[in-house]
């Protein structure tokens, strides 16, 4: 049960000072030399490791830290109960959700208060668009939490292109591809550099979007950044609609070279 602000109601009582640490750290966009010092050595002495994932998957972020911790340490995947089978606005979705990350931070929470510590794999940088702030909401004020830093999604792929996204003043906006067609041609005609994320099954939508604000011959596709099969292109060159969760496009600024 959780009030307003996502904090456990009747769990507010001090940690005790054995109790253990929840760390998050953030993997970086993929390429795991790209992830934080600090992210490493907290990894390789991990005794217990947890991570999101989708049913039937093992996740990007456990993917990015294979072989990065060891092999007895306990790991405690937390399975989506629903990703893609309902609207994020339906109640079926959000009441799974919340469930869902009440549970898993009452587990854990458990597990704190035994002592233990226990690392959240995060891909990107976790309070980024990350799942892990919804349980940073529930558990901050009771529990000893950690959280490191990493390179965005963005930045690697952004990095990767080839193409620096902002220039003197520019203005950059971030936008899920989630978002309405028109709110999405309404604030990309308003920026000079843009990032869309949650790309997936929304690229139709998002192209029409950039194709109405002007934006699209100097859109850029990026699919899985950084990864090994990372894939980069100009919007205009990618045939189809078809894309996967872990892609965005770049809108590159226009603003003062010197
Ligand atoms: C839930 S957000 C997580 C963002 C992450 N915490 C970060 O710092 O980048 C997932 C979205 O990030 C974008 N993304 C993250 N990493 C990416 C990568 N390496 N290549 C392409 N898109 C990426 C995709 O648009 C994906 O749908």
């Amino acid at each position: 049960m959780t009030d307003t602000r996502g904090t456990i109601i009747g769990d507010r009582s001090p940690m005790p000072d054995t109790a253990g640490t929840l760390y998050c750290v953030g993997l970086g966009p993929g390429d795991p030399d790209l992830m934080t010092v600090k992210s490493r050595r907290l990894l390789s002495t991990a005794k217990i490791v947890s991570y999101f994932h989708k049913r039937g998957k093992r996740g990007n972020a456990r993917t990015i830290a294979d072989g990065l911790y060891s092999d007895t340490a306990l790991e405690l995947p937390m399975e989506y109960p629903i990703t893609t089978e309902a609207l994020v606005e339906s109640s079926t979705y959000q009441n799974a959700l919340t469930s869902f990350y009440d549970d898993k931070a009452h587990d854990l929470a458990e597990r704190l208060r035994a002592g233990d510590d226990i690392i959240v794999l995060c891909e990107g940088d976790p309070f980024f668009y990350g799942s892990f702030m919804h349980l940073y909401l529930r558990l901050r004020e009771t529990h000893n939490i950690e959280v490191v830093p990493g390179v965005t999604g963005m930045s690697g792929s952004w990095t990767n292109s080839g193409h620096p996204i902002t220039y003197g003043d520019d203005i950059m906006s971030v936008l899920p591809g989630t978002l309405p067609e028109d709110v999405l041609a309404l604030r990309l005609g308003q920026c000079d550099a843009a990032v869309i994320m949650k790309i997936g099954r929304n690229m139709a939508k998002v192209r029409r979007a950039l194709t109405s604000a002007g934006l699209a011959a100097r859109s850029i596709y990026v699919e899985r950044g950084t990864m090994t099969d990372e894939v980069i292109i100009p919007l205009s060159e990618k045939a189809t609609d078809t894309a996967p969760y872990f892609s965005m496009i770049l809108v590159p600024g226009q603003g003062r070279r010197l």
